[in-house]
């Protein structure tokens, strides 16, 4: 494994993240990730180098568990050795679940902020975080109590780096800006939905990333598994019609064919099959390697395996490599019906 400047920052990592986003949750009234489960995916990607750990607050069932499974995991190693990220935004109903979420237990005002930097770190078992994203943009506080707020803990050692995740790429813009004038700690990670099949609302941002060299880490990279190639296509007419594997994501998660099948996608899978047939690699590698070889910005996935066997394929992308011209071929799938291009390596 590699280790990456995460863009401007002085923070060096893995070429792929671990996501835990299914750590504690349940779906159906089956924990999809259970502590067990979790401590075996945390151990296998230590081993395959992986030093850079993606949680939020909000992920868990109550809200704050999968923060919890990594803190207890983390006792017993060395916690200067991992990069690890955490989210406030999103409703927290870990305080008390039975009453649920109130009314500051939620968005980024300086209450709800200060409240959830503590119970993260309290829950991860760590005096600090090293990059602290904002989950979502929020309209009704102002930016400044946000910043300010942020500042704050980057001044007294609780968070080392500020992240953003989903908001259009103007609000990045806004938040750099109010940075800037204020004297603020800058936002310099972003986490963006970004995958070979997705490009709707998201070259703005990457375009505000590359501008202002802030390091991206796509979640979802994979489209909740669609580029695995582990979905058939059962309807011409109909893209978002498919089979999978029982127990997969496809199969238990009703949205899932809306957020992520559609004809772009199944065109950009086969492009991404037959480079994987040319390179005697799998799909998931070829889906992930295109990531991590984006050449006009810090590009580093965090991948959101299930099992330990997915995440030792996915784990196969480091040792790959893409010519310029199956890099390019990704990009002409993208834009195959349209004839624009944005991308192509430089
Ligand atoms: N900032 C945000 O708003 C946000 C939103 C979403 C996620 N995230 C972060 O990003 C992480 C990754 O997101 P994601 O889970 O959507 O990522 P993903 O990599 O696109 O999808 C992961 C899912 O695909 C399937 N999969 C993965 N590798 C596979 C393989 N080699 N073979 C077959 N199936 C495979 C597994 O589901 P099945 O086996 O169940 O099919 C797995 O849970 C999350 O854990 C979280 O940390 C952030």
């Amino acid at each position: 494994m590699e280790y990456t400047r995460l863009g401007s920052t002085g923070l060096h990592v893995s070429q792929l993240s671990l996501g835990t986003w299914r750590f504690g949750r349940e779906t159906g009234g089956v924990v999809e990730t259970d502590r067990e489960e979790a401590h075996e995916l945390l151990d296998a990607a230590w081993e395959q180098g992986i030093n850079f750990i993606d949680t939020a607050d909000r992920y868990g069932n109550p809200h704050g568990t999968a923060e919890q499974f990594i803190g207890e995991w983390l006792a017993d190693y060395d916690r200067e050795d991992f990069v690890i990220a955490s989210k406030v935004y999103f409703p927290f109903n870990g305080r008390d679940p039975d009453r649920g979420p109130g009314p500051n237990d939620s968005g980024l005002g300086r209450k709800h902020i200060r409240a959830q930097i503590e119970g993260t770190l309290d829950r991860l078992g760590t005096d600090y975080l090293d990059i602290y994203y904002l989950h979502r943009w929020e309209d009704d506080t102002p930016i400044e109590e946000t910043l300010a707020t942020l500042h704050d803990l980057v001044r007294e050692g609780k968070v080392h780096y500020l992240g953003a995740s989903t908001m259009a790429a103007w609000k990045l813009t806004k938040a750099l800006w109010t940075s800037d004038v204020e004297g603020y700690e800058p936002i310099s990670v972003t986490q963006p939905l970004f995958h070979a099949g997705y490009r709707d609302d998201i070259k703005e941002y990457l375009d505000v990333c590359i501008d202002q060299d802030l390091a991206v880490c796509p979640y979802s990279p994979l489209a909740g598994g669609f580029l695995t190639g582990k979905y058939e296509r059962v309807d011409e007419d109909d893209p978002t019609a498919f089979e999978g594997p029982e127990g997969s994501r496809g199969d238990i998660y009703d949205s899932f064919e809306d957020y992520y099948l559609s004809e772009r996608g199944w065109h950009v899978l086969d492009e991404i099959r037959a480079i994987a047939d040319e390179l005697d690699a799998t799909p998931a590698q070829v889906a992930l390697r295109w990531l991590i070889e984006q050449d006009r910005f810090t590009c580093v996935p965090i991948v959101g395996a299930r099992t330990v066997d997915q995440l030792a394929e996915n784990a196969g992308a480091v040792d790959i490599s893409l010519t310029d011209d199956q890099f390019d071929r990704v990009v002409d799938a993208r834009y195959a019906e349209d004839g624009q291009r944005w991308g192509h390596r430089q």
